[in-house]
C-alpha cells in the first residue's frame, strides 16, 4: 500500500460559497482526497483538481456558480482538458442536471450527502466521457465513511453534528438538497472534539441545518439532546468556548435553555432565526411558531444567562407580506434588541411552495422593507459594540491582525477583536479591556499575558473570572 506521505503531490483548489457546513464540508472533501496525494492550494492557477461547493439558498448563489464555471473552463482546455473540475454542494444537489447540460466540461456533480466517494468519482472521472454524478441522500452512510479529520481548524473549529430539515419552511431549498434530517451519535461527535482539541481548537461551533433538532444515540443507548450533548462536550479539557447554530424557536427546550445558564464555556450569544415579526406571515411561512413564542424564548433564555445577546435572520418580503407585516417584524427588532442580525429580501426559489404563491411583493417594495429592517439592526449593533467599552472580556485570539503587532480574535458575543500582541498568542483566551468600539469590530487591551504555557482546563474558568 502506497502511504499518503509517499503520493505525488497534487494541487486542489476548493471554493466555498453558502453557511459553515459548506465551509466544514470543504475541509472534509480536502480531508477525503488527502490520502489520492491532493493538497489543498490557495488559487485556482495551475490547480490539477478544483471543486466548486456550491449554495442554493438564493438565487444571487446559484447564478455566482455559472459565472465561475465560465472563468474555469478556459483554464482547464488550457491544460488540454486534464484538470478535474467537481461541483459540489446544494446547487449540485438541486440542479445537477443543468449544470451537465449547461457545462458540460465539468467531470463530477456531487450532492452533500455523498463526499465520502469523492476518491472514486475522481477515479471513474478519469475514465468516462461524460460527467459523474451523485446526489443521493445516504447521510448516515457518509459521516459512516469519512475520514477522520486530519487537518487542523485552528483556535475556532467547525463540527458538523446533524444535518438536513424536515422543517420545509415555505421559502427554503434546504430540506431539498441536505435531505431529511439525521444526526450523528453522540460518540461519534465527542471523538472528533477531541481530536479538534488535540489539534489546537479552544472552541468549537456544533453545526447543523436545525442544530437544536439534535437527537443523537448515545453512548449508553438513550437518544440525547443538544443540551446534553453540550454537557459532556464542556468536559473537554482544553476546550474553552462551545457554541451551536444555527438553531430553530420550536427545538428551544427546556434543558437547552437551562445549558445556557449552567455550562460557563457554552458562550452567550445565540443565533436564533426569527424571519419576520407577523403571525400571519409567520404561519405561511410554515414556521410553526408566533411571534409572542419567540419573546418568551428570548426571555427565559436572558433570565438563564443575563448576558446572552442575541442574532436572527431576517426575510424582508415573503409573497403575501403587507405593509402592516413589515412594521410588526420592525417592532419585534425593536422589541428583543439584537446584537448582530442577517436580513434577506425573498428570493423565489424554484419548486418550493412560497414561489407558487400568489401576492408575490413588487422588488423595490422588497428594497424598501429591507433596507428599514437593516438599518434598525445596523443601529442596534452599533449600540450593542459601544455598550462593550470599558468592559473586561475574554478574548480568543485566534491569528495576526490586520496590521503589524496586532492580534485578532473573538469576544464571546463572537465580535472581532484586535489587540497589541504578536500571532503567538493564538489559541490563548485573555482577559481583556475593551478601549474602543466600532460599528463591526471592538479594540481591546491584553490585561494578564500568558507566563509559560496554559494550564489545561482552566479556560471555562479564565472565562468567567474575566466575564
Ligand atoms: N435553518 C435555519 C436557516 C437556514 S437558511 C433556520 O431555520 O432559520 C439561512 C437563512 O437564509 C434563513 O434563516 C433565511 O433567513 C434565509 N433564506 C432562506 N431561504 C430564503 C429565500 N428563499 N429568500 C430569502 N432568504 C432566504
Ligand atoms: Fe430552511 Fe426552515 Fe429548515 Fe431552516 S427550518 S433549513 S429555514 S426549511
Ligand atoms: Fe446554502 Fe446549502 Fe448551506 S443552500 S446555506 S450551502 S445548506
Amino acid at each position: 500500500m502506497t502511504s499518503p506521505a509517499r503520493a505525488p503531490q497534487k494541487r486542489l483548489f476548493v471554493k466555498t460559497w453558502g453557511c459553515q457546513m459548506n465551509v466544514y464540508d470543504s475541509a472534509r472533501m480536502a480531508d477525503v482526497l488527502a490520502p489520492l496525494g491532493y493538497a489543498p492550494v490557495e488559487t485556482p492557477e495551475d490547480a490539477d483538481m478544483v471543486i466548486l461547493n456550491t449554495c442554493h439558498i438564493r438565487e444571487k448563489a446559484s447564478e455566482k456558480l455559472f459565472s465561475e464555471l465560465g472563468r474555469l473552463r478556459a483554464q482547464k482546455e488550457a491544460t488540454g482538458g486534464r484538470m478535474v473540475l467537481a461541483v459540489a454542494g446544494c446547487v449540485a444537489q438541486a440542479e445537477g442536471a443543468e449544470i451537465t447540460a449547461r457545462a458540460p466540461f465539468v467531470d463530477i456533480v456531487l450532492g452533500p450527502q455523498s463526499y465520502h466517494r469523492l476518491p472514486e468519482m475522481v477515479a471513474r472521472a478519469s475514465r468516462a466521457a461524460g460527467a459523474v454524478i451523485e446526489t443521493e441522500f445516504p447521510t448516515e452512510e457518509k459521516f459512516d465513511h469519512l475520514p477522520e479529520v486530519s487537518a487542523p481548524q485552528g483556535p475556532i473549529a467547525f463540527l458538523t453534528i446533524q444535518e438536513g430539515c424536515d422543517k420545509f419552511c415555505s421559502f427554503c431549498v434546504v430540506p431539498y438538497t441536505r435531505g431529511a434530517e439525521y444526526s450523528r451519535p453522540a460518540a461519534a461527535v465527542i471523538a472528533e472534539a477531541k481530536r479538534l482539541v488535540a489539534q489546537g481548537a479552544r472552541e468549537i461551533a456544533l453545526l447543523g441545518q436545525n442544530v437544536n433538532a439534535y437527537h443523537g444515540e448515545g453512548p449508553d443507548g438513550v437518544t440525547w439532546s443538544l443540551g446534553r450533548l453540550l454537557r459532556e462536550l464542556a468536559g473537554i479539557e482544553g476546550l474553552g468556548r462551545l457554541r451551536y447554530t444555527t438553531s430553530h424557536p420550536r427545538d428551544m427546550d427546556d434543558d437547552l435553555i437551562a445549558a445556557h445558564g449552567e455550562i460557563p464555556a457554552l458562550m452567550p450569544f445565540l443565533h436564533l432565526p426569527v424571519q419576520s415579526g407577523s403571525d400571519r406571515v409567520l404561519k405561511m411561512m410554515n414556521r410553526g411558531h408566533a411571534a409572542a413564542d419567540f419573546l418568551r424564548i428570548v426571555d427565559r433564555l436572558r433570565a438563564a444567562r443575563p448576558d446572552i445577546a442575541l442574532s436572527s435572520d431576517f426575510i424582508a418580503g415573503h409573497p403575501g407580506e403587507t405593509e402592516e407585516d413589515h412594521q410588526a417584524t420592525l417592532r419585534l427588532i425593536e422589541q428583543v434588541g439584537f446584537a448582530q442580525a442577517f436580513s434577506f429580501k425573498y428570493s423565489s426559489r424554484p419548486g418550493t411552495p412560497a414561489s407558487a404563491a400568489p401576492l408575490h411583493v413588487p422588488e423595490a417594495e422588497k428594497d424598501r422593507r429591507l433596507q428599514e429592517i437593516q438599518a434598525l439592526l445596523r443601529d442596534q449593533q452599533v449600540a450593542f459594540n459601544r455598550s462593550r467599552l470599558g468592559m473586561r472580556i475574554a478574548v480568543l485570539f485566534t491569528g495576526p491582525g490586520r496590521h503589524p503587532g496586532q492580534v485578532a480574535g473573538r469576544s464571546p458575543w463572537l465580535q472581532p477583536v484586535h489587540a497589541e500582541g504578536g500571532a503567538e498568542l493564538a489559541g490563548r483566551i485573555l482577559p481583556c479591556e475593551v478601549v474602543a468600539t466600532h460599528p463591526n469590530s471592538l479594540a481591546a487591551r491584553i490585561l494578564e499575558l500568558p507566563f509559560g504555557e496554559a494550564r489545561s482546563g482552566d479556560p471555562p474558568n479564565q472565562e468567567k473570572a474575566a466575564a
